[in-house]
């Protein structure tokens, strides 16, 4: 059961006094808010000594959310055990890739891997469940906080060894096995024993790169099951309550398609200006956009947390202000915390759920703003949030968003497998799949990413399957079942899934698919590129391919890079935005497909009847009425700098 789009707020009960809970409980109601999440890093106050439960104040605070009709999302406080669960587990603290371990006085100080850790947190959620699940406010669940944030996903202690040696021996079965999967053969690498078998750190150079991806593989199977342990227990107590997480942006540490096996609902922390800052976006993106954030980003997440969530999600942080982590924190654009939260329901979103209510006056993000000052005043963003409450009723916008005439496919297993094997530095399997989203973007398409388990692709015009490291067999299926347009490469399928390179080299397809085979790899530095006759570059990878397909680009070296057969094509090189753009363009027109004339800066995308506009620019963009367009309920043909405008569409898209 899907919730109407509406707004929510992070809020802290335990950090201000009970005597101002009324109060800003009034104002969230005030503002349009409808759900409130709590509690996530509540644990010293939930339970201040070993089994000292403290619940009442919590109980208390969400009655007063509830009286004033807020529906409430509890956090399970997983992400910061308190000092004294260190105490009595010292060894529950992760190690770190040089052996150290890490120390307590921050956050997400605990180790996947540690069984006595998992017990508590099973713990501290059923006392939860127990005590909340029947409270009127309940509007459900999120699990920890971000799981893998300040990198720790990974941990090399002894209680990761133990586990990853036990996954191993499961996985493979016999010792025989694993060496012969591993081709331990190279440099005497064969295990007489599972218990031989240490975590790939520490080593005199490289690991084999089997060992590497089977240690993310085991390392991500951890989350998956911490989070499913609080899973069970919610949902044994309530079913009817969704159980939602909250994810991240370009984080790939943990396959999150897993995780969400057990999860009702996915969301994610959207913090677009924090998130350019921190990323590897040219200096040039970075200034152009310094006040909005990367025009794609959070869209491309948008898509990839709808499948991810079995097509439900929500943003549980938004960006309200200036953030406190990167190295620059600027102000964003007036109306640009508006015009995300358009976005994200223009995308799907149930929910747009800002960070934080109030600033907090004190602890490490006291420089992270909220819809209010410290002071209680409110913060530009307060006044943002209350308008898109009043467009989301004047629209009426609702319903889930049609399927998209693009789809991509993501896979976190190609995101290890090139981090362990780039080849060529700075290749990187997002980056490409990204790159390859903001090109069809740019021209109004919408785009659905898919998971490697889509065993169809049907319903798609254009089907596209980056820098994917190995076949699934329901990849495999899908392919050989498509009727439309699909490019594929480069690298994709030139590795078997135990990370050695297949028998007919990559991309490993049936000659009657794809008659090719790439013979050579050309790595190039970043700041060499190779043209391509037409326009563009090829730049990091460059593949040589002996193939019987046509040529339809190729660089000024002769080099092929484009192929097709029927309509099928393989993209042999990683390019620039240029050539990313030609790719699409190329496509687009060979499939036909109906695209937007969007001024620069400004993105699209249609959910429910509606085309809703997004201006990232800087200045002020003029739209071109779209033929299926029947007017405009929100803002008009002139959209301002981090502006928005919704058209009505004639057919409902
Ligand atoms: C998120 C986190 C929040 C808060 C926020 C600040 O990563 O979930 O707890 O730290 O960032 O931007």
């Amino acid at each position: 059961m899907s919730i109407s789009p509406t707004l929510g707020v992070c809020y802290y009960p335990e950090h201000w006094p009970e005597e101002w809970w009324d109060k800003d409980a009034a104002r969230m109601a005030e503002v349009g808010i409808k759900y409130v999440r709590i509690g996530e890093f509540a644990w010293s106050r939930l339970e201040p000594t070993p089994g000292n439960l403290q619940l009442d104040w919590m109980i208390r605070s969400m009655d007063v959310l509830g009286k004033h009709g807020l529906k409430v999302i509890v956090g399970t406080p997983t992400a910061t055990p308190p000092r004294w669960m260190v105490d009595k587990h010292p060894d529950m603290l992760a190690v770190d890739a040089r052996g150290q371990r890490k120390g307590f006085g921050s956050r997400r100080h605990y180790d996947f891997s540690h069984l006595p850790y998992r017990d508590e947190s099973a713990r501290i959620t059923q006392i939860l469940a127990d005590a909340l699940s029947d409270h009127p406010a309940l509007g459900g669940w999120q699990t920890d906080n971000e799981y893998g944030c300040h990198g720790t996903t990974y941990s090399y202690s002894p209680a990761a060894l133990e586990g990853f040696r036990k996954w191993l021996a499961i996985r493979y079965g016999s010792i025989e096995a694993l060496n012969q999967a591993w081709g331990n053969v190279f440099w005497s690498m064969e295990y007489n024993r599972f218990d031989q078998i240490e975590l790939p750190n520490l080593l005199i150079t490289d690991p084999n790169p089997i060992h590497d991806l089977d240690f993310r593989r085991y390392s991500s199977d951890q989350v998956s099951a911490f989070n499913k342990v609080q899973y069970d227990i919610l949902k044994a107590k309530r079913s009817d309550l969704p159980v939602i997480h909250n994810f991240m942006s370009r984080y790939t540490e943990f396959d999150h398609y897993d995780l969400a096996e057990t999860l009702d609902v996915a969301s994610w922390d959207s913090y677009p200006i924090g998130h350019l800052a921190v990323s590897d976006e040219t200096e040039e993106m970075k200034r152009q956009y310094m006040r909005q954030g990367d025009p794609d980003n959070a869209a491309f997440h948008h898509d990839l947390y709808r499948t991810v969530g079995h097509g439900r999600w929500w943003v549980m942080e938004q960006q309200p202000g200036p953030v406190n982590w990167a190295k620059f924190n600027p102000d964003p654009l007036p109306g640009m915390a508006r015009l995300w939260a358009w976005e994200a329901f223009a995308h799907g979103a149930e929910v747009v759920s800002y960070f934080r209510w109030r600033q907090a006056p004190f602890a490490q993000e006291q420089m992270h703003a909220g819809l209010l000052r410290p002071d209680s005043e409110p913060a530009p963003a307060y006044g943002e949030a209350s308008q898109v409450a009043q467009e989301l009723k004047l629209t009426g916008l609702d319903g889930p968003v049609g399927k998209a005439r693009v789809a991509l496919v993501f896979d976190y297993d190609s995101e290890w497998a090139w981090e362990v094997q780039p080849q060529s530095q700075g290749f990187k399997h997002g980056a490409h799949v990204r790159d390859i989203y903001a090109a069809f973007r740019k021209h109004g398409v919408d785009i659905d990413i898919l998971s490697p388990k889509a065993r169809s692709f049907a319903g798609y015009d254009i089907v596209a399957i980056p820098a994917l490291f190995a076949w699934t067999d329901e990849l495999r299926e899908a392919v050989a079942s498509f009727e439309g347009h699909l490019l594929i490469g480069p690298r994709s399928g030139s590795k078997t899934n135990n990370f050695s390179i297949p028998a007919r080299l990559g991309p490993d397809l049936s000659p009657n698919l794809l008659d090719a085979r790439v013979t050579r790899v050309d790595s190039i530095p970043a700041h060499v590129s190779v043209t391509v006759k037409g326009g563009g570059s090829t730049r990091l990878w460059r593949e040589k391919v002996e193939t019987r397909g046509e040529v339809v680009m190729e660089d000024n070296e002769g080099v092929p890079v484009l192929i097709s057969q029927g309509k099928l094509f393989y993209l042999t090189a990683s390019g620039d935005r240029a050539l990313m753009q030609r790719i699409a363009d190329y496509l687009i027109a060979e499939a036909d497909l109906a695209i937007l004339s969007l001024p620069a800066g400004v993105r699209a995308r249609s959910r429910g009847g509606f085309r809703i506009y997004v201006n990232y620019s800087a200045s002020t963009a003029t739209l071109s009425p779209a033929a299926d367009e029947s007017g405009y309920v929100i803002g008009e043909m002139e959209v301002p700098a981090a502006g928005v405008t919704v058209a009505k569409l004639a057919t409902a898209g």
